[in-house]
């Protein structure tokens, strides 16, 4: 009876080409996770603890002073010391406490500003206005302004910056 040569052939062909695949996905994991740090690598820090954003006298009572908070950026290729993580109002109490509040409307995320003559936090988008304390005193907003955490010590003002879902009654940090 003649030989069957072919099957074998075929055989340790397709073994071949199977070792082949598995080297071929094992080799490439490595690289793959390489490409994909970035995405599973927090990269902004500076929203965790409260960071320097004023000394305490650069706050008098009923004048509120805007300030922009800033944080790090590091991932595997750059590094930004000094990314802007948002901004945040700052008040002095007239019991002489320091409040922060976000500079984002909880109605729809516009900028708000200070109005030094009706002496009131207003958003221009759909016209809210927020009192020194923040509570909402007209306007769509579904809620006051947004406070901030602060930290004090004799020589500096510490903000921690955080961001909250807007259109919404209750305030709800985000990420
Ligand atoms: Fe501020 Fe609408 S975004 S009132």
């Amino acid at each position: 009876m003649a030989d069957h040569p072919r099957p074998r052939r075929s055989f340790l062909g397709l073994l071949a080409g199977a070792i082949g695949v598995v080297v071929g996905a094992a080799a490439s994991i490595p690289g793959l996770g390489f490409l994909a740090h970035p995405l599973r690598t927090k990269t902004v820090s500076g929203g965790e603890e409260p960071v320097r954003v004023a000394a305490p006298d650069d706050v008098r009572p009923g004048r509120p002073l805007r300030v922009n908070v800033y944080g790090q950026r590091r991932d595997g290729w750059t590094r930004i010391d000094r990314m802007k993580l948002g901004a945040a109002w700052l008040m002095r109490t007239p019991e002489g406490r320091v409040r922060a509040f976000s500079t984002v409307c909880p109605h729809l995320g516009c900028g708000i500003d200070w109005d030094e003559k009706s002496e009131k936090f207003h958003c221009p988008c759909h016209n809210s206005g927020f009192g020194l304390d923040g509570r909402c005193l007209y306007g769509p907003s579904p809620r006051g302004l947004d406070e901030l955490e602060v930290a004090t010590t004799a020589t500096e003002i510490r903000v921690r910056y955080q961001r909250f879902k807007v259109a919404v009654k209750e305030k709800e940090p985000i990420g």
